[in-house]
């Protein structure tokens, strides 16, 4: 299993490319089902769980093609030397679910990728049946579909929960008014996928506000969909009969963003990231200016420059566009190394700390009472093995490594590939010196 070290103490400085955000890039490779004509992605990052949902998508009879046309992310930078050879290629990728052939989601992708629930609206929309394992608990919590599975039903779906599958038919969904008892993202999008085929009008009331709703929204409203308010708390779709096909850029990956400003502003460093803004990422930012930290935006740029200790800042984590619980583990670490103590609660995930007790083997003070951290901010960390126990846990890890004096080795970061495109080159491309141990 791949490591990465870290040699620590290195203020990040340069500029690099930001990628297209997974958390989009995963619901919009779904709707592609929704149609009999091929859909076209661009700015997909490369990422293993994009490779997951392309694997999902393929064994259902849909057709894949990625195309070689990415300019390695941070090529902009200098000094990154021969680790710009490691970021793979092909952003662009177009599918043709013409030939859709096997409305089955098997237990053995879906436990790797939760995400994979995302095909259960647009299966069963286009094909009237849809077989998706059930996809368990994850490191972070329980995270049931209740959600997803209540919407669907409520638009006429026949439901059995059978050997761990939701196993779901409706000849035609209809349009109904729907109502989420806590505001779920991905159970925002399926729900929106499902009803763009639905006869009559849906209703979706608590829906998810994050712009990777927007974004799916927008790419559906180019294949033919009818919806109205995505982006706020109530989106009404208007089913039609057919979607068609269409090319979509997708959005800016705003953890990704979120997650290099941190690096940044851990080491004392300056970074510019370009291909992003920092429209979707206020509350990231306003977080970011309480630490001392300078945050200049620019139209398709972030630049932020860090004073030399920072001040530590508290953080509650809620739907957007409050403080994103995705970005709750990289502002533990920078809290870590921080003037002061920070208080971090957790309103999302009931399991969401793991990373506080690696942390705290690099040296950083904190003490966890339920969804509560108190973090109070040391003046240095020293660098130790530590282990990555989930995608963005694995993150406040690397941060907490790039400001750690000595060398730091993360074990399991398997996590990190799910989730952050060419992370070591884009590290390197900013002067970190970190190395992938196999
Ligand atoms: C998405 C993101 C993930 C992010 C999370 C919260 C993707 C692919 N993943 O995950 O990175 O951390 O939003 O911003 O976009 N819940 C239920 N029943 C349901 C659905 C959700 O109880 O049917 C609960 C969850 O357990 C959780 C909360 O609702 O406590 C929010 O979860 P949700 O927004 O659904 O997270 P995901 O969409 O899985």
């Amino acid at each position: 299993m791949d490591k990465l070290l870290i040699a620590g103490g290195v203020p990040l400085a340069g500029e690099i490319a930001i990628s297209g955000a997974k958390n989009a890039a995963l619901p919009l490779l779904c709707a592609a089902l929704l149609t009999r004509e091929p859909v076209t992605f661009t700015n997909v990052p490369h990422l293993n769980d994009i490779g997951t949902m392309l694997r999902l998508l393929a064994q259902m009879g849909v057709k894949v093609n990625r195309e070689n046309s990415k300019i390695p992310a941070g090529t902009q930078s200098v000094g990154a030397g021969d680790a710009l050879k490691e970021v793979p290629l092909g952003d662009t990728v177009t599918l043709d679910a013409s030939g859709l052939n096997n409305a089955v989601a098997p237990y053995e992708m879906v436990k790797t990728m939760r995400a994979s629930i995302l095909v259960l609206g647009p299966l069963l929309a286009r094909a009237g049946e849809a077989r998706v394992s059930l996809p368990g608990g994850c490191a972070i919590g329980a995270r049931p579909v209740d959600q997803h599975i209540k919407g669907l039903t409520a638009m006429g779906a026949e439901i059995a929960v059978e050997q761990g599958y939701v196993h779901a038919k409706a000849a035609r969904l209809k349009g109904a008014r729907l109502f989420t008892d806590m505001v779920t993202v991905t159970g925002t999008e399926n729900l929106m996928m499902a009803a763009c085929l639905a006869q009559g009008e849906t209703v979706i009331e608590n829906a998810a506000r994050e712009p990777e709703v927007v974004d799916l929204a927008n790419c559906l409203v180019a294949m033919g969909a009818r919806i109205s308010g995505a982006g706020g708390d109530v989106i009404r779709i208007h089913g039609v009969e057919v979607l068609h096909g269409a090319t979509h850029r997708i959005m800016p990956d705003r953890i990704e963003t979120g997650t290099y400003l941190c690096a940044a502003a851990a080491t004392g460093g300056e970074v510019r990231l370009t291909g992003t803004s920092s429209a979707y990422l206020d509350a990231v930012i306003d977080k970011l200016m309480d630490t001392g930290c300078e945050v200049i935006s620019e139209r398709d740029a972030i630049r932020l420059k860090a004073p030399p200790r920072l001040t530590a800042t508290s953080i509650r984590t809620a739907p957007y566009p409050a403080f994103p619980t995705d970005m709750q583990a990289q502002f533990m670490a920078i809290n870590a190394v921080a003037e002061g103590t920070a208080v971090i609660r957790e309103t999302i995930f009931e399991n969401r700390f793991m990373h506080a007790v690696e942390l705290i083997r690099l040296g950083a003070d904190i003490r966890i009472d339920g969804n509560t951290a108190f973090v109070k901010g040391v003046p240095k960390l020293d660098g130790a093995t530590v282990m990555a126990t989930d995608l963005r846990a694995s993150a406040s890890l690397v941060i907490a490594g790039l400001v750690a004096q000595g060398e730091t080795l993360i074990e399991r970061i398997y996590h990190l590939d799910r989730g952050y495109e060419g992370l070591e080159s884009k590290l390197a491309a900013l002067g970190a010196r970190v190395r992938r141990v196999k």
